[in-house]
């Protein structure tokens, strides 16, 4: 059984999240996370998938306040072992869910292009043109709520 959680930043579940999200985005990437980026993360809500066998965390996703309408989906995770079963889209949904609750109307996400699928299956549609940083290129993505 799967859980859907929301991580306290500072906790030892965040240092887990903070883990997985460099295994599984930043390292194959041979991008680092410098722990001066903790405190930035202090006001972004946290959000993790739980494997309740073994209390582990499988998933996770940050959500990020822009203003009082925009709230953006950021590192949308799901370890290696796990992709495929469905944790992705159960992640995004209860972000959906999150991001509603706090009142907000829009959730946007940048994308890499080889997952613009995956958040289009997921009621996103693409907004503006492609776009690069750091090397990388992404699609925004926008849902409203
Ligand atoms: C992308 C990611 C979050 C998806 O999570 P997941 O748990 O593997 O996905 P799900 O099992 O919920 O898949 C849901 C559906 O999306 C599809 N899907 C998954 N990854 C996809 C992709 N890259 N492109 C298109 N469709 C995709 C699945 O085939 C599935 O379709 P189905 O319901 O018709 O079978 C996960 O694979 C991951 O962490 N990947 C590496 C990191 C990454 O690229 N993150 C995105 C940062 S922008």
């Amino acid at each position: 059984m799967r859980k859907m959680v929301d991580i306290q930043f500072g906790s030892s579940r965040y240092d887990e999240l903070v883990e997985l999200r460099y295994k599984v985005l930043l390292e194959p990437l041979g991008l680092k996370f410098l722990d001066m980026h903790r405190q930035q993360e202090v006001n972004y809500l946290h959000v993790g998938c739980i494997e309740q066998l073994d209390d582990r965390l499988v998933g996770g996703l940050l959500l990020v306040p822009l203003d009082n309408e925009n709230i953006r989906m950021m590192q949308v995770a799901v370890d290696d072992k796990y992709q495929g079963e469905g944790i992705g889209t159960e992640l995004v949904k209860y972000a959906e869910k999150r991001a509603k609750e706090a009142g907000y109307h829009h959730l946007i996400m940048h994308a890499m292009l080889s997952v613009v699928g995956f958040y289009e299956h997921l009621g996103f549609h693409q907004e503006g043109d492609i776009f690069e940083e750091s090397g990388i290129t992404f699609a925004k993505m926008v849902k409203n709520l």
